[in-house]
């Protein structure tokens, strides 16, 4: 960039550019002063730091121009070549490209978002005809990171991505999200109780449930992933009573894939040949995979796989501790199957489910034909006809293997929700988590 360029961009709404200046420019003393004096001076007093571009819907002749505000979400500012802006009515005029869609990702420069931002932004998650906008969620103490997430897609020329924003402020970077994939949450440290954790967890998504509450859009669809991710769901949506309760997973599709992959081994058969495999409760070791209504190549499971010790000991086990034993061999969190299950997730609800197959997800438990408990977060099978709502399934079958195991996972959730009465708005705490309550990682 030349010396004239970067002149040419300094306005109030395009200052961000000027903390990628090139070192030759800011190891210039004049022009860094120059540069860092205009920076501050336009920083806003009462936000913490964040970044973001705007791609200007407007017509906009030169690719330098300052990018103006025309709305409330203007508040943000841009990031490095996202501060840009381009003509891109004109640009869309020669493509059938569906209008802007924002996603919004929290936890966006840990492990997981290093793998999905880069799914979403090629267009393998919404489609090869649907421009994207994201707005990532950082923390001060990730922040450098986030800048470096964002060089990252940067640098990756993805056509369909048109905005990038970073910040660590959920109210700025919730603004008109239409989808917030929620992946940030603390890792439960040694020592710690999981009472505790629920609580610092539960305090980070009952202020994102509020910042959605204010400035997402009024349907958008929420996904949570951060730890322990039924109950984070059921804080957030209760903070958020203006976005309804049906718009918000917790996220078990990872469950589900491990449960097919599992079968598969055991069948002998590639894992697209298993269906309708359900994960029931709670993503924590109670989970119930369901083998009772899951199929391979069309036949029930028990059909196929005779061995019923099999099935509700080994298969049960190895899915409700797949993550425990994952974090063994990497020593860390599963991050890039995680990453490909949200895909999964959201594909699910953006594209109709296949003819008598379903999906799973924790959703709200709102007049459930299970009998399972009303007003928590509990994974059930789903259907959808791609418009990014879904229903849920009712042609499932129990037995009493699969009823006992659903109710263990079931007053699991209630005592959850129990211990975080102070975050949901109904009352005081009270916690006594049921003692091997835990986390797929925490064995
Ligand atoms: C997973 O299922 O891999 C993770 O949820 C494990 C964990 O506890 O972080």
């Amino acid at each position: 960039m030349s010396l004239a360029m970067a002149m040419a961009e300094v306005s109030p709404y395009s200052y961000t550019r000027f903390q990628n200046l090139p070192s030759n420019l800011s190891s210039n003393p004049s022009t860094a002063h120059f540069f860092q004096k205009r920076r501050s001076s336009f920083q806003h007093p009462h936000r913490p730091p964040s970044i973001c571009c705007s791609v200007a819907p407007s017509q906009v002749e030169s690719p330098v121009a300052p990018v103006l505000p025309t709305d409330a979400a203007s508040n943000r500012e841009c990031y490095g070549v996202f501060c840009t802006t381009y003509d891109l009515k004109a640009d869309d005029k020669t493509r059938s490209w569906k209008s802007l869609i924002r996603v919004a990702v929290s936890g966006a420069a840990g492990m997981i978002s290093n793998h999905l931002l880069f799914k979403l932004a090629s267009g393998e998650v919404f489609g090869s005809d649907q421009p994207i906008v994201l707005n990532l969620l950082g923390s001060e103490r990730s922040y450098q990171a986030l800048e470096g997430v964002a060089m990252e897609l940067e640098d990756s020329l993805y056509p369909l991505l048109r905005e990038v924003s970073i910040g660590i402020n959920p109210y700025d970077i919730f603004q008109d999200a239409e989808w917030a994939l929620l992946i940030g949450a603390k890792p439960r440290g040694p020592g710690m109780e999981r009472a505790g954790l629920l609580d610092i967890n539960g305090q980070i998504f009952a202020e994102q449930g509020k910042a959605l509450n204010a400035v997402a859009s009024r349907d958008v669809k929420v996904i949570v992933v951060g730890n322990p991710c039924n109950t984070n769901a059921l804080i957030c949506l209760k903070n958020a009573p203006n976005i309804p309760a049906k718009n918000f997973h917790a996220l078990t599709r990872l469950d589900e894939n491990r449960a097919k992959c599992q079968l598969a081994l055991k069948a002998g058969v590639f894992y697209d040949k298993v269906s309708n495999v359900t994960i029931w409760g709670n993503h924590s070791t109670t989970q119930v995979p369901d083998f009772l209504n899951a199929k391979i190549n069309g036949i029930p499971v028990k059909e196929v796989i005779t061995d019923r010790k099999w099935l509700e000991q080994e298969f049960t086990e190895r899915v409700q501790k797949r993550g425990g034993v994952l974090i063994k061999k990497w020593g860390r969190s599963s991050a890039a199957s995680t990453a490909v299950s949200i895909v999964d997730a959201i594909r699910s609800l953006v594209t109709p489910t296949a003819n008598g197959d379903w999906f799973s997800s924790g959703v709200y438990t709102n007049g459930n034909p299970y009998g399972i408990a009303e007003d928590i977060v509990f994974s059930m099978p789903c259907r959808s006809n791609g418009d990014g709502d879904y229903e849920l399934v009712k042609e499932v079958v129990f037995d009493d293997f699969l009823r006992e195991r659903i109710e263990k996972t079931e007053a699991e959730l209630i005592a959850e929700k129990r211990c975080v009465a102070h975050l949901t708005g109904e009352g005081n705490a009270y916690c006594d988590l049921p003692e091997d309550t835990m986390l797929p990682g925490e064995q």
